[in-house]
C-alpha cells in the first residue's frame, strides 16, 4: 500500500471529469488476489442504463430509492460497453483524439452513461467489518454514488478503483449509481490505437474486509541460482503468519527464509501454494520465486539470460470489446503455449488482472505496461501540450502507474513495468519511473518512445528493420549525441517491443529477425504486433456474420483495418502468422546432414532440458511414409546440442524424392497441451527431388480444324491458342500469363507513407490490368507455340510471353512458358509470375504433394513442410477480415483438382516446383472486396500456378520484404505438365 499523489489541484476549476488530477474518494492502491476467506459478493450482472449525449446528464434522481426514476431506461450487461450494446456506436483510430486538442478539456459532445443498480447483500454478508466496492475498469471517467451518497469519482481505465462503503451499506435495496463519461482528462492519457469503448467494463465486486484483515501485501521471492534457495519475505500492514506447507514455511510476516525451492521461469511455471494468515483474513498465495536481473548488459531470470519470444496483447473479445471474461483470457494464453509463445506485453494497459494469475499459472513472461498513450499529442508541433512534459499532470500520471504495480506486485510472471507507450519524451515519465524503483527495485523499468532512453532499462525499439536490429546486436549502432545517454543506452540489453505487423497476410521476415535473435546476445528477442485482430462483429441484412474494423460505424475520423492486425482472427481462429511465427520460434532446432548421416538436436530452452519431449522420426519418398521410429535423445542442457546418427533408411525404398521428417512432441500432458502435441519439428533431404522424366514420344502433331486446334487429347482456341479442353474436360479459362495479386496489407504499406508502398508501384506499372496480345499461334510437327506480348494499359514495358505446348505418348500435355521483359521494369518487382486457369466450379478438392498444410510466401515459409496434402478448395483460404492475396502453397511437386466423383485435372512442376492457388473468385475479386461477406463463389475454381511469389514483409508498420525475396522482373522459363483426371482414376 502506498499514499496516494497529494493533489497539487492545478485545474481545481474544471468539472471533475476534465480535471486530470486524482480526485479524493477512491482508497489508496493495493494488490488485487483472487482467492481469500473474506466474503465477496459480484455486482455484475444486468443494470438499468441511460446514454445522454452530454456530460450533465439529465438530473440525478436516478440516485435514490424511487424506481420510478429508471422506468424508460434501458438494460444493459455490466461488464460491459454501451456502444456495443445497442447505444452509440464504436469508434476506432490509431492516433487521433475525437475531441479537439485542448487538454484537459474535451468537447461538449461527450456521451454519458447512467448506470444504475438495485442489489441485496447476500444474507450470510457479515454485519462486522468494512465493505469495499472494487471497479476493475470503467472507460474513461466515472461518477459514484451508493444509497444516494457521492463516493468520489475516478479517471484510469484499466486500473482498479476501490471505496470504502461499509457504512452506507443496507441489508436489502441498495441503490448503486454510476455516471460514465467517454470523455475526459483521463482520455488524453488513453489514446491507444484501439476502438474507443466506453463503459463498466470489468467487474465490480463488494469485497468484505474482516476487522483485523490486511489491507495489502507484496510477497517477495527470490531465487539465488547460486544456490538453488528461495528467499520469502512477504510484507503486510498487519502482522501474521505466512505459510507454504510444501516448504515447511510457518513465518511471520516481515521475516526472511531462505529454502531451497525449483524456481518459477514461463517454462518452469512451479507455484508454491500458500496462505498469508492473520486475524481477520486467510489469503491464498501462489508463490513463484525468480529473480530478475540487468547484469553484464543483459537481461537475466535466475541467473540466465532469456530469449522473449513474444506478442503484444489486448484484452478483446469480436462481441464483447475490451469486457473479456476468464474462459477467453485463458483461451488466448493456451493457443499462446501451443505456439511457443513465451512472453506478453499488455500492450497498452494492464489487462484483466485475472490474465495474470493465469501467466503465473501457465508460464509466460509478461511485460505490464501502464495504462498510458499520449500519442496524438504527436501532431502538434513539437508535441506541444503533452502531459508527460507538463508537471500539473504528474499526479495522474503516478496515481496511474502505482495502480498497476500495486495490483500486479505480487505476480511472479510480471518480469519488467512498462510505463506505457509512445508519449514521446517528458519529466512525467522519469516521476513515473523513479516511483516504480523506489517501491519494486525488483523489476526493470521499460519505456520505448524516448531515443535517449533516460527512463529504461532496456534499449527497445519498435518495427526496427533487420539491419538496424544486427547493428544493435552487434553493439556498432549509431551514437546518441550526448555521450553519456549513449554510454547508457550502449549498457542496456534489447528488445523489439512491437516488431513484425501482423496486419492481414504475413507477417514476413520472422525468420530473418529470429537468426539475429539467437546469434547476438544483446537481443533478447521480441514481441509480435499483435496477438489479435480487433474485428467487431457485424451481421449483413440476411444475417452473414462478418467482421468490421474502422469506418463501419459511422466514424467521421478512422484509421481502417489497422485494428486488424493480429496472429489470430477475431474469433481467435490461429492465421498462417502465428503458425509461421510457431515454427520460427520453436525451442528446440532440428536440422540433418543426410549425407553424412547424422541430425543434430539443439536445445533452445532457456532452463530446462528435453525430457519433457518424445522425439520420433519418419521417412517418407515422395510424400509416403515407409518407415517411422523413436529417437532416443539424450539429456541436453539448455544450449547445448547433439549430433546423432540417422536411423538406416529402409532397405527397399522405391525411387524418387527421400526425407527424414523429426518431431519432437509433448511427452505428457501438461496445463496447456496434450501429451502429443508437436512443440518442434525438422525436416531434411535424403535424396533430392528427381528431375522430371523428359517427355516420352512419339510427341502429338498439333491440327487445326476450322475454329478448333487439336494436341493430342488437348483442344485449343483457333485464334487465341488458348488451351479449351483437355481429355474431354471443359477449361472456363486456359493457363494465360497472370502477374497480378490483390494486395495484401502489407504490400498497401503505411497508409501516412504513400510512397513507400509497392502497391501503389504495381498500381502506377498497371499490373491490376495487363492486356494480353496474341502475336502468333504456330504449329509444328511436334508442338504448339503461342507467343504474346502481355502489356499494362497505357504503358510500353511488355512481358514477352511464349507458350509451348506438346503433348506426349502417356497422353499428357505439357507446357513450357518463357518470359521474357522488355522496358524499363527495374523498381517494379512483379507480386506473382505464373499461369493462371480456370476450372469448373465442380473442381472443388485439392491434393497435393508440396509445401503445405497452410499458406506460405517467400518470406513466409518456414512453417511449410514438404509431404501430401488434400484440402477443398474453400478450406485453402485464409479469411484475412480485409479480404487479400491469400492461400498459396509452396514447393508443390504435383496437384489435383478434383471433383466429388474424383476426376479432375492433374498439375506436375516441371524442373521447379510450384506455387498453387485455387479460389472460387479472381484475384481482381478478391482485391475489390472489403469484407469477407463481398466474396461469393462463382462457377469457375481459379487456379494459380506460379513460379515465382514477391514477398510478404511487414510494411504495413515495418519493414519491406527483405532483397532476397523480391520477385525481380527479369527472363524466366517454367513449366508443367497437365493430365486429365478420370472419373474412377486416382492419380498420384
Ligand atoms: C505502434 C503502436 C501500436 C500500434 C502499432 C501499429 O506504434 O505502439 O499501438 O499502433 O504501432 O499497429
Amino acid at each position: 500500500m502506498h499514499d496516494r499523489p497529494q493533489a497539487e489541484a492545478p485545474f481545481a476549476a474544471l468539472p471533475y471529469y476534465e480535471n486530470p488530477t486524482p480526485a479524493p474518494g477512491p482508497l489508496p492502491a493495493r494488490s488485487w488476489w483472487a482467492t481469500s476467506d473474506a466474503a465477496r459478493h459480484s455486482l455484475n450482472g444486468t443494470w438499468d442504463f441511460r446514454l445522454t449525449p452530454t456530460a450533465d446528464g439529465t438530473g440525478t434522481a436516478f440516485l435514490g430509492d424511487d424506481p420510478a426514476a429508471t422506468a424508460d431506461w434501458d438494460q444493459l450487461a455490466v461488464p460491459g460497453h454501451w456502444v456495443l450494446q445497442g447505444h452509440g456506436n464504436p469508434a476506432y483510430t490509431g492516433v487521433a483524439y475525437l475531441f479537439p486538442v485542448d487538454p484537459p478539456r474535451v468537447s461538449d459532445e461527450n456521451p454519458t452513461g447512467d448506470h444504475r443498480r438495485v442489489f441485496d447483500l447476500p444474507e450470510t454478508w457479515p454485519a462486522d467489518g468494512e465493505t469495499v466496492l472494487r471497479f476493475d475498469g470503467v472507460d474513461s471517467a466515472a461518477r459514484v454514488w451508493l444509497n444516494g451518497e457521492e463516493l468520489g469519482t475516478f479517471q484510469g481505465s484499466r486500473l482498479p478503483h476501490e471505496f470504502a462503503v461499509g457504512h452506507l451499506l443496507r441489508r436489502t435495496g441498495n441503490v448503486l449509481a454510476v455516471r460514465v463519461h467517454q470523455w475526459s482528462a483521463g482520455s488524453y492519457l488513453e489514446d491507444q490505437d484501439m476502438w474507443w469503448l466506453p463503459g463498466i467494463f470489468r467487474d465490480v465486486t463488494l469485497l468484505h474486509r474482516p476487522a483485523g484483515a490486511p489491507t495489502d501485501h507484496f510477497v517477495h521471492a527470490d531465487y539465488d541460482h547460486t544456490t538453488g534457495e528461495g528467499v520469502l519475505r512477504v510484507e503486510c500492514d498487519v502482522p501474521g503468519r505466512v505459510l507454504v506447507p510444501e516448504l515447511g514455511l510457518d513465518l511471520a510476516t516481515g521475516e526472511q527464509a531462505r529454502v531451497p525451492v525449483q524456481p518459477w521461469s514461463a517454462e518452469t511455471p512451479r507455484l508454491y501454494p500458500g496462505e498469508l494468515v492473520t486475524a481477520g483474513e486467510r489469503i491464498a498465495l501462489r508463490v513463484g520465486f525468480r529473480t530478475v536481473r540487468i547484469e553484464d548488459g543483459l537481461l537475466k531470470v535466475n541467473g540466465r539470460r532469456i530469449l522473449f519470444r513474444g506478442v503484444n496483447r489486448h484484452d478483446f473479445h469480436p462481441d464483447t470489446g475490451r469486457a473479456v471474461d476468464l474462459a477467453t483470457m485463458r483461451e488466448d494464453l493456451v493457443l499462446m503455449k501451443r505456439h511457443n509463445i513465451n512472453a506478453v506485453r499488455t500492450s497498452h494497459y494492464p489487462p484483466h488482472p485475472a490474465l495474470l494469475d493465469l501467466c503465473d499459472e501457465l508460464g509466460l513472461w509478461v511485460i505490464d505496461e501502464g495504462d498510458l498513450e499520449t500519442h496524438g499529442f504527436c501532431w502538434m508541433p513539437g508535441w506541444a501540450g503533452n502531459p508527460v512534459a507538463d508537471e500539473r499532470w504528474n499526479p495522474a500520471l503516478v496515481d496511474r502507474v502505482q495502480r498497476m504495480v500495486e495490483r500486479d506486485k505480487n505476480r511472479p510472471s510480471v518480469v519488467i513495468w512498462s510505463l506505457g507507450n509512445e508519449c514521446g519524451r517528458g519529466a512525467g515519465l522519469s516521476t513515473m519511473a523513479a516511483w516504480v524503483r523506489d517501491r519494486d527495485p525488483s523489476r526493470p523499468v521499460h519505456y520505448e518512445n524516448d531515443a535517449d532512453y533516460p527512463d529504461s532499462d532496456i534499449y527497445s525499439r519498435m518495427y526496427a528493420p533487420h539491419a538496424e536490429v544486427e547493428a544493435i546486436g552487434r553493439r556498432v549502432e549509431p551514437p546518441l549525441a550526448d555521450p553519456t545517454l549513449d554510454a547508457h543506452r550502449r549498457s542496456l540489453p534489447f528488445l523489439q517491443i512491437e516488431y513484425a505487423h501482423a496486419m492481414g497476410n504475413g507477417p514476413g521476415g520472422l525468420a530473418d529477425y529470429q537468426r539475429l535473435f539467437e546469434t547476438y546476445e544483446r537481443l533478447q528477442g521480441g514481441f509480435v504486433w499483435e496477438w489479435i485482430d480487433h474485428g467487431l462483429t457485424k451481421h449483413t441484412p440476411d444475417g452473414r456474420r462478418y467482421y468490421g474494423y474502422g469506418g463501419d460505424f459511422g466514424e467521421e475520423v478512422h484509421d481502417g483495418n489497422f485494428v486488424c492486425d493480429g496472429l489470430v482472427l477475431p474469433d481467435r481462429t490461429p492465421t498462417p502468422g502465428l503458425l509461421e511465427y510457431k515454427k520460427v520460434i520453436e525451442p528446440v532446432r532440428i536440422t540433418g546432414n543426410a549425407a553424412g548421416g547424422t541430425l543434430t538436436i539443439r536445445n533452445g530452452h532457456d532452463f530446462t532440458g528435453l525430457d519433457h519431449l518424445a522425439f520420433t522420426w519418419v521417412h517418407t519418398v515422395d510424400g509416403r511414409e515407409l518407415a517411422t521410429g523413436d529417437l532416443a535423445v539424450p539429456p541436453l542442457a539448455p544450449g547445448e546440442l547433439v549430433e546423432l546418427p540417422l536411423p538406416p533408411a529402409p532397405a527397399d525404398a522405391p525411387p524418387g524424392e527421400a526425407l527424414w521428417t523429426v518431431h519432437a512432441r509433448l511427452a505428457r500432458d501438461t496445463a496447456w497441451a496434450p501429451a502429443g502435441h508437436e512443440v518442434a519439428w525438422g525436416q531434411f533431404t535424403a535424396a533430392p527431388r528427381p528431375a522430371p522424366a523428359p517427355a516420352r514420344g512419339p510427341l502429338a502433331t498439333p491440327r487445326r480444324d476450322g475454329a478448333v486446334l487439336t494436341l493430342g487429347p488437348a483442344t485449343f482456341d483457333t485464334r487465341t491458342g488458348r488451351l479449351t479442353t483437355l481429355a474431354g474436360l471443359p477449361l472456363a479459362e486456359g493457363p494465360r500469363l497472370d502477374v497480378f495479386r490483390a494486395p495484401t496489407d502489407n504490400d498497401r504499406g503505411m497508409h501516412w507513407e504513400k510512397d513507400a508502398q509497392i502497391s501503389v508501384v504495381w498500381e502506377k506499372h498497371g499490373l491490376h490490368r495487363m492486356r494480353h496480345r496474341v502475336d502468333a499461334v504456330e504449329l509444328a510437327a511436334d508442338a504448339l507455340t503461342v507467343r504474346t506480348r502481355v502489356a499494362p494499359l497505357s504503358l510500353d514495358p511488355a512481358l514477352h510471353t511464349v507458350y509451348r505446348w506438346t503433348a506426349d505418348a502417356e497422353g499428357a500435355l505439357r507446357l513450357t512458358v518463357t518470359v521474357e521483359p522488355t522496358g524499363d521494369w527495374s523498381s517494379c518487382p512483379l507480386p506473382r509470375l505464373g499461369v493462371r486457369l480456370g476450372l469448373p466450379a465442380a473442381f472443388g478438392r485439392a491434393t497435393w504433394y508440396g509445401g503445405g498444410p497452410d499458406e506460405s510466401y517467400p518470406d513466409t515459409r518456414e512453417a511449410s513442410r514438404l509431404g501430401r496434402y488434400a484440402a477443398t478448395v474453400d478450406a485453402l483460404q485464409t479469411h484475412y477480415v480485409r479480404p487479400q492475396e491469400n492461400g498459396a502453397r509452396s514447393d508443390v511437386r504435383w496437384a489435383e483438382l478434383t471433383a466429388d466423383d474424383g476426376g479432375g485435372l492433374r498439375i506436375e512442376a516441371g524442373e521447379r516446383p510450384f506455387w498453387l492457388t485455387a479460389r472460387r473468385w479472381t484475384s481482381e475479386q478478391l482485391d475489390a472486396a472489403e469484407h469477407t461477406v463481398d466474396l461469393t463463389p462463382g462457377d469457375t475454381v481459379w487456379v494459380n500456378l506460379d513460379h515465382g511469389q514477391h514477398g510478404i514483409g511487414s510494411q504495413s508498420c515495418g519493414p519491406a520484404p527483405l532483397p532476397q525475396y523480391h520477385l525481380t522482373a527479369g527472363p524466366a522459363e517454367f513449366g508443367f505438365r497437365f493430365l486429365a483426371i478420370d472419373a474412377d482414376r486416382h492419380g498420384g
